[in-house]
């Protein structure tokens, strides 16, 4: 039996946290050995708030270091950078032509992203979800695991599948996304009702991958709980939940059980536990992201080897797509 495609891709701004980490990277080291995985770095998504340059590419270099640190294994999955396949942009345009302005406009992460950056609310930004759809619908991919906060645009990308299959008769798969059940949302510490963001102004509020192990205990140490001290997950124990979410992502055990490990103890010595586990899982990770950067010259072979793989997939379905809209071929 034909494996199933997934598509996944992260965008290199910012620093990552370990929200990301679990609720998708780690992932992805399983799931290649299931399915026909393509993993891109999304630049071209990325742009679409004010990047550095040099900053821009230093990261995607990073990220793509740091899922092969995790696991990611070049020979079974094609990981990518987004830009280097033109098909997504021109695949975007088309898909631009069925999607509707208004639709685009009542997307939540729009109107957030809108009004944090009041200044610079372009047509990237709208055309955001497009540029997504266009990436999964490429490579005619059944499954899209993605942080909850992006399951609006794996379903806008199922309308637009539709859409197109009805005008221009059958031509993509309607992708599923997965979302990971648990870990799927980690917590700011400072304010768990807030989702852990690479781009919170508070530093203590999120931990990052590349945060050593004095920085991410402190950070542990100083997470908001409450006054009642009983280590239970609860919705009036926004706090406590969020730090045994994480306890038990990282341990690879459920809430009940890390609920368990930790009855009877007190707050102290379980934010030390949470913050102790967290480091000693992301150490050898760590270490090995720095070992890739050093070597260039692999890295950049890993990644001419995915963008070769996605490069004929992409453009066999944007063959199809020309075709089927009645675009000129030539003889
Ligand atoms: N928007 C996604 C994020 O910020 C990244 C992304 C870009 C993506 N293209 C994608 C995720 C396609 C899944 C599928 O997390």
């Amino acid at each position: 039996m034909e494996k199933k495609i997934m598509y996944s891709a992260v965008q290199p701004s910012g620093n990552l946290t370990i929200g990301n980490y679990v609720g998708t990277i780690r992932n992805w080291t399983r799931y290649q050995e299931e399915y026909d995985c393509f993993f891109a770095m999304a630049d071209m998504h990325a742009i679409t708030v004010r990047q550095d340059p040099a900053d821009l590419r230093r990261r995607t270099l990073e990220l793509a270091a740091l899922y092969l640190a995790c696991g990611v294994d070049p020979n079974k999955c094609a990981l990518y950078v987004q830009s280097r396949i033109p098909q997504h942009a021109e695949l975007c345009w088309v898909l631009n032509t069925l999607t509707y302005v208004g639709e685009m406009e009542r997307m939540t992460q729009f109107k957030d992203k809108s009004a944090k950056h009041a200044d610079n609310i372009n047509m990237g930004l709208m055309d955001y979800p497009v540029l997504m759809a266009a990436d999964i619908l490429l490579y005619q991919s059944d499954l899209v695991p993605v942080g909850i906060d992006q399951t609006q645009h794996v379903e806008i990308t199922r309308d637009i599948a539709v859409r197109f299959n009805n005008r221009y008769g059958e031509t993509f798969r309607v992708p599923q996304a997965l979302i990971q059940k648990q870990g799927a949302k980690i917590m700011s510490l400072q304010d768990p009702l807030k989702k852990m963001s690479k781009s919170d102004e508070n530093l203590n509020a999120s931990v990052f991958l590349s945060d050593d192990k004095d920085t991410i205990i402190r950070k542990f140490k100083r997470a908001v709980t409450d006054s009642d001290s009983r280590i239970v997950a609860s919705a009036e124990k926004p706090g406590v939940t969020n730090l045994l979410t994480i306890y038990a992502s990282f341990a690879g055990i459920t809430v009940e059980e890390a609920e368990k490990q930790f009855e009877g103890r007190g707050y102290g010595e379980f934010k030390l536990a949470v913050g102790e586990r967290v480091a000693e899982t992301l150490a050898p990770v760590q270490a090995e992201q720095k070992r890739l950067l050093a070597d260039k010259g692999y890295l950049a072979s890993a990644l001419q080897a995915g963008a070769e793989r996605a490069y004929k997939a992409a453009r066999k379905t944007l063959s199809k797509v020309h075709r089927k809209i009645g675009f000129y071929l030539g003889e």
